[in-house]
């Protein structure tokens, strides 16, 4: 009996873009042992061959890559840890080196799961009319088959990477997007270089100076990103890790297009409310723009009418 696939008047079919779709995933580490054999050959437990060969190149990230990106054939991914669990997602710590060289570099993947309750509510609202190819997919999308929740899943994987993509290529402040593969998306690890991850700005207590430059660094970002006609979607506290004085922006399968979104203005007003609202709190003072007025800023840069 095949590991996947549907059952249907009683027998297990499994049709032509869901088996693509299988083949397309078949060599990940998380899928039973016998499908992931060839990904794991000869390799201690927890490991597997880099998978970078098996991303297309649309689905690895801008060029030139990095020079600290592993990118060698030979390389092996190890599982570190996990860094967070999450409804939708969970993050591991994943090491790519060369066996026996000094290559190394740490990558954070973030894997999607198979669609759950939030998920449904939200690819309803951000999913809408966006375009899916095969119809036959779309009904195993629709039926929330097995399969069809798992192709959910990897839209999700695709739709923050190429956000990232994007954004990365545009210089804003995100993790570099090393590769997207099925529900995996692989991307720079932020954090020390010993796999200590980079706090959440929620978990940091910055001094007033301190406070003020995460500011100054937040506006441009958000401004850069407005101008691209983009809002984050789900932007707070939690979803801006800080590295070092450094402020990146993560987390964003749900990036809006706010100009072909009818609900794209309200989108950039709730994340500008919500951040401004947490550095507000936290007692901004001498800025140059108040916390108060994001959301203009932003609407602005959008080329929005104000709210
Ligand atoms: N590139 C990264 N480097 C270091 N840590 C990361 C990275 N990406 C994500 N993390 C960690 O994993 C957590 C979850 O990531 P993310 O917010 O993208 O996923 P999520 O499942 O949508 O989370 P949530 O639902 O909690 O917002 C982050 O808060 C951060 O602590
Ligand atoms: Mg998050």
């Amino acid at each position: 009996m095949p590991t996947h696939g549907y059952q249907r008047r009683g027998k297990w079919r499994i049709d032509d873009d869901e088996l693509t779709f299988i083949k397309r995933n078949r060599n990940r580490a998380r899928l039973p042992a016998e499908d992931a054999a060839d990904a794991t050959d000869g390799l201690p437990e927890g490991d597997r061959w880099s998978t970078w060969d098996q991303s297309s190149p649309t689905q690895r990230g801008p060029q030139p890559y990095p020079d600290w990106l592993v990118t060698e054939l030979a390389a092996v991914d190890t599982e570190l840890g996990i860094l967070k669990t999450g409804k939708e997602a969970d993050v591991f710590l994943v090491r790519r080196a060369v066996p026996g060289t000094h290559r190394s570099c740490l990558l954070a993947a973030k894997r999607y799961r198979a669609a759950e309750h939030r998920m449904f509510q939200r690819d309803s609202q951000y999913l809408e009319g966006r375009r899916v190819r095969e119809s036959r997919a779309n009904r195993a999308m629709a039926n929330r088959t097995t399969v069809g929740r798992a192709m959910i899943a990897t839209q999700w994987a695709e739709a923050e990477f190429a956000a990232i993509s994007q954004l990365s290529s545009a210089g804003l402040p995100v993790p570099y997007p090393v590769q997207v593969l099925g529900t995996e998306l692989l991307m720079e690890f932020i954090g020390d270089p010993d796999g200590t991850p980079a706090p959440r700005l929620a978990e940091t207590r910055p001094d007033p100076a301190s406070l003020l430059a995460l500011w100054d660094q937040l506006v441009p970002a958000l401004s850069a990103l407005a101008r691209l006609g983009f809002a984050h979607g789900d932007l707070s506290a939690f979803n801006l890790l800080v590295h070092r004085g450094r402020l990146l922006m993560i987390d964003m399968p749900q990036v809006v297009d706010v100009i072909t979104n009818p609900r794209g203005g309200e989108f950039l007003d709730r994340d500008a409310a919500n951040i401004s609202r947490w550095f507000a709190a936290r007692g901004l003072t001498g800025s140059d723009l108040e916390p108060g007025d994001l959301t203009g800023r932003l609407r602005a840069e959008a080329g929005l009418n104000a709210a």
